[in-house]
């Protein structure tokens, strides 16, 4: 057992920002950036985090983030009481929610547990529950897949037993709420009058359905603070009860955001990862690099990619601009992608994510009959060979000027991961600032949501039927 309260540890558990590669003495002058540039950023940085943990920027209102690491014991004992609760209880665990209420939980349970759980018996999976995703999709294939892992049935067995926890702030995204009428449903087929001691609901604290719902079946639920956005919302009940779910570390997981927290207030820029990313980014930006690829390491790290993709697309995508985020996982996306990244346009910044010491190590030995040539490997281990695969490819792109970065995780566990998302957030508001826009709103989101509930047929989104109805229509000459 560590004791991630112990400096020491948490020191040698620090997350590493390299930029070494991003810099013209490696990449080039043309493509790389000079210590000059960087040090002109700092009056527009320092303003930026001023304005970030001041709390006097666009978008102020959400910054509420910056304060969950120190969440108090209080609402920690209950998350904890009913979700180890379920846990021990139940055998499936529905998780349903989209965007900020999902993407963060995929990201913890893909990070921490193993790519099998949910093929591996109960004991080893520590008895939790085997784990779902849902909510997120109007994909009847794919719900109904999920149906069929239900039970016909009322069982005692608890093999059959499963449990949900619907996750909307808003209470009202459509994607989310009818897969919870369905799900809502075959509860109650199962356990009767006793579905609600299974259902869970994080949402808002006073307004929306799912809030008005959960207070007339009588679901327990959870708070999503006012002041805190959806893609920011990973360290509250959103991600912290299916984390307790899933048999993740939370104190351990709010230690690694707290201790993060600490790098990021300082006001010395160049040694905060929070500012010094979000100046590497918003110049390499400003010089024509508008598609950046976060390059996975691990296969578990993949999701923690498309949950920076939400985070960077919906905070930074807005006013005519924004860089386009990607996630690739290496060496597996060496094979496709790394094509273009090597020899494509010019406009790609990578940052890897690259854990040094893996959970589970494998070394490689040799055989008396070496039929496929593989014997000087013997003695490495995978996780050397990974090492020699990174600094390998970032050289080939540096050789022909093309700038990467790497975060490196001594380790990949809880406290790790709390550094991760903690940094990623202040970074995104740091880099939203600098680019002069309100990095907490996400007004193209609710775009597309008018036209689809018109063409569902929502009786408030009549007019924008009728605006759909009349736009310019489509002709058969373009359809082959
Ligand atoms: O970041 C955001 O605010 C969005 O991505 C939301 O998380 C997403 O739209 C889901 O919203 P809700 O939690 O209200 O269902």
């Amino acid at each position: 057992m560590v004791n991630y309260q112990d400096k020491n540890w948490q020191d040698s558990m620090k997350l590493k920002l390299d930029y070494n590669n991003m810099m013209s003495f490696i990449v080039g002058e043309e493509n790389g950036l000079t210590e000059n540039q960087i040090n002109s950023m700092e009056e527009i940085v320092k303003l930026a985090h001023k304005k970030v943990f001041e709390k006097t920027g666009k978008g102020n209102e959400f910054l509420g983030f910056l304060d969950l690491p120190l969440k108090g014991k209080e609402e920690l004992d209950k998350i904890k009481s009913v979700g180890n609760k379920l846990a021990n209880s139940t055998d499936k665990f529905i998780s349903l929610g989209i965007g900020g209420s999902y993407l963060g939980v995929k990201a913890l349970f893909d990070a921490l547990k193993s790519p099998y759980h949910n093929e591996i018996s109960r004991d080893k999976r520590n008895n939790k529950p085997k784990v779902y995703f849902e909510g997120n999709n109007l994909d009847s294939d794919s719900m109904s897949h999920l149906f069929d892992l239900l039970p016909q049935s009322p069982s005692d067995n608890i093999e059959d037993k499963f449990c949900v926890v619907v996750i909307s702030k808003s209470g009202g995204t459509v994607e989310t709420a009818l897969s919870f009428r369905l799900f809502q449903e075959k509860a109650k087929q199962f356990y009767g009058d006793k579905s609600n001691q299974y259902i869970v609901a994080v949402t808002d604290e006073s307004k929306g359905k799912l809030k008005s719902i959960s207070d007339k079946e009588g679901y327990e639920s959870f708070v999503i603070p006012d002041n805190v956005g959806g893609r920011y919302s990973i360290l509250t009940p959103v991600g912290l009860l299916p984390a307790v779910i899933m048999g993740i570390d939370i104190d351990q997981l709010l230690a690694g955001a707290n201790y993060m927290k600490s790098l990021c207030e300082v006001d010395d820029w160049k040694s905060n990862p929070a500012c010094m990313y979000a100046a590497l980014q918003y110049l390499s930006y400003k010089q024509g690099r508008n598609i950046s690829a976060m390059a996975a390491w691990s296969k578990g790290m993949e999701s923690l990619g498309f949950w920076y993709d939400q985070l960077c697309a919906e905070s930074l995508g807005k006013d005519g601009q924004g860089r386009v985020p990607f996630t690739i996982v290496n060496n597996r996306d060496l094979h496709s992608r790394g094509q273009e990244l090597q020899d494509g346009e010019y406009n790609t910044v990578v940052t890897n994510l690259f854990v040094e010491q893996p959970n589970h190590g494998i070394t490689f030995n040799k055989n008396i009959e070496d039929l496929d040539s593989l014997n000087y490997l013997d003695g490495k281990s995978i996780k050397s060979m990974q090492f020699g695969a990174l600094e390998g490819t970032n050289y080939a792109y540096a050789k022909d000027k093309r700038p990467t970065m790497n975060i490196l995780f001594p380790q990949l566990n809880e406290f790790t991961l709390g550094q991760f998302f903690y940094m990623f957030e202040v970074a995104t508001v740091i880099e939203g600032y600098l680019n002069n826009i309100n990095p907490l709103d996400q007004p193209g989101v609710e775009a597309y949501k008018k036209f689809m509930f018109a063409n569902l047929g929502r009786e408030d989104m009549k007019k924008y039927k009728e605006e759909f109805d009349s736009r310019q229509q489509p002709n058969d000459t373009f359809v082959i």
